[in-house]
C-alpha cells in the first residue's frame, strides 16, 4: 500500500505508520474520528468536522489542541498527498494512546492522531437520480450516539444487513421512532416541509444534516422542523432522502418491500439535493 499518512505532525509513508499492540484504539475503540470531504482539493465544512473533532474527544475525557490547528494541519497534509486538487475523503482518527491494557485509563495519556487521505468514491450516479432502498432495524447503540466514537459495531453490522438485503442503508428505530442510518442522518418531507429527527444523544448530529437545515432549506425556501418521527410515518410518508458526507443528499425510494410515494424522486429532495451539488461544486468526472 502506497501515499503518505499524517501522523501526530509528521507525514509518514503509509508502511511505516504502525498501530501499537496496545494502543487503545486497537484494543478498546477507544477513540473518535471524523470523515471529510474535499472537492476539487478544497475541503468542504472542515471546520465544523475539527470543532465537532475536538468536542468528541472532549466528552471522552481526551484533550486534543483546538479545531484551529487541526485544521491547518489537515489542509497542509491533503496538498502533500495525491489528492492536492482532487475529489477526496480524509479519515481523521483520534485514539487515546498507547498504555499496558487495564480498563481505566492512566491519566496524562498522549493521544494518536492519524489522517489518511483517499478517493472520495461518490455513489453511482443512478443512485442520486432514481433513488435508493433502505431497510429498517433496531437501534442497538449506546445512549450517546452523538459522539462520533470509532466504536462502530452495531453500525456495520447495520450497514452490512443492508447490503445483504440489497439496500443502500440501514435506518436504525428505538422506542418505535427512527432514529438515523448507520452512518447517515434521516430526513422527511411532508407538506414542503422538511422534518428530521432532533439532535438529542440517540443521533449524530450529521455536518450535512445541518447544512441542510441551516443552509439549503432556507435558501430554497422549505420550513425545516426537528421532531421525533414515528416509525410509521416513516412507512407512509411521500419523500424521504438521507444525509451524510459520503452519502451527500440520498433520495429514498424503497423501505423494506414498501415504495415510497409514487416510487420518484420527491420535488423537493430533488432541489435540495442540487443545492447541495451547487454548494460542493462537485461536477462528476472532473
Ligand atoms: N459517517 N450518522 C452516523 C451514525 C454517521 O456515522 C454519519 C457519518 C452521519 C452523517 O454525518 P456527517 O454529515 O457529518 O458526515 C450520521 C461517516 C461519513 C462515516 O462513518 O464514514
Amino acid at each position: 500500500m502506497s501515499g503518505k499518512i499524517y501522523y501526530n505532525g509528521n507525514i509518514v509513508d503509509r508502511e511505516n505508520a504502525k498501530v501499537d499492540i496496545e494502543d487503545r484504539g486497537y484494543q478498546f475503540a477507544d477513540g473518535v474520528y471524523e470523515v471529510v470531504a474535499f472537492y476539487h482539493g478544497e475541503p468542504f465544512t472542515l471546520n465544523e468536522h475539527m470543532e465537532r473533532l475536538v468536542f468528541s474527544a472532549s466528552e471522552i475525557d481526551i484533550e486534543l489542541p483546538p479545531a484551529e490547528i487541526l485544521i491547518k494541519e489537515a489542509k497542509n497534509y491533503i496538498k502533500e498527498t495525491e489528492y492536492a486538487d482532487k475529489n477526496a475523503k480524509l479519515y481523521v482518527q483520534v485514539s487515546r494512546g498507547v498504555a499496558s491494557r487495564s480498563h481505566a485509563y492512566p491519566d496524562g495519556m498522549e493521544p494518536i492522531i492519524i489522517m489518511k487521505a483517499g478517493p472520495l468514491d461518490p455513489n453511482p450516479e443512478k443512485y442520486f437520480q432514481e433513488g435508493v432502498k433502505i431497510i429498517t432495524l433496531p437501534d442497538e447503540r449506546w445512549s450517546r450516539c452523538y459522539i462520533k466514537s470509532i466504536a462502530l459495531l452495531p453500525n456495520i453490522l447495520a450497514k452490512k444487513k443492508a447490503k445483504k438485503a440489497g439496500a443502500y442503508e440501514a435506518i436504525m428505530t428505538r422506542d418505535g421512532f427512527i432514529t438515523e442510518g448507520s452512518s447517515s442522518n434521516i430526513f422527511i418531507v411532508e407538506d414542503e416541509t422538511i422534518i428530521t429527527p432532533p439532535a438529542t444523544n440517540y443521533i449524530l448530529n450529521g455536518i450535512t444534516r445541518q447544512t441542510v437545515i441551516n443552509r439549503l432549506a432556507p435558501e430554497l425556501n422549505y420550513e425545516v422542523k426537528e421532531e421525533s418521527i414515528p416509525y410509521y410515518t416513516l412507512l407512509n410518508t411521500d419523500q424521504v432522502f438521507l444525509t451524510g458526507t459520503t452519502t451527500e443528499i440520498m433520495p429514498v425510494v424503497q423501505i423494506n418491500d414498501k415504495v415510497v410515494g409514487n416510487g420518484k424522486v420527491g420535488k423537493e429532495t430533488k432541489e435540495i439535493f442540487e443545492a447541495f451539488r451547487e454548494l460542493t461544486g462537485f461536477v462528476r468526472g472532473k
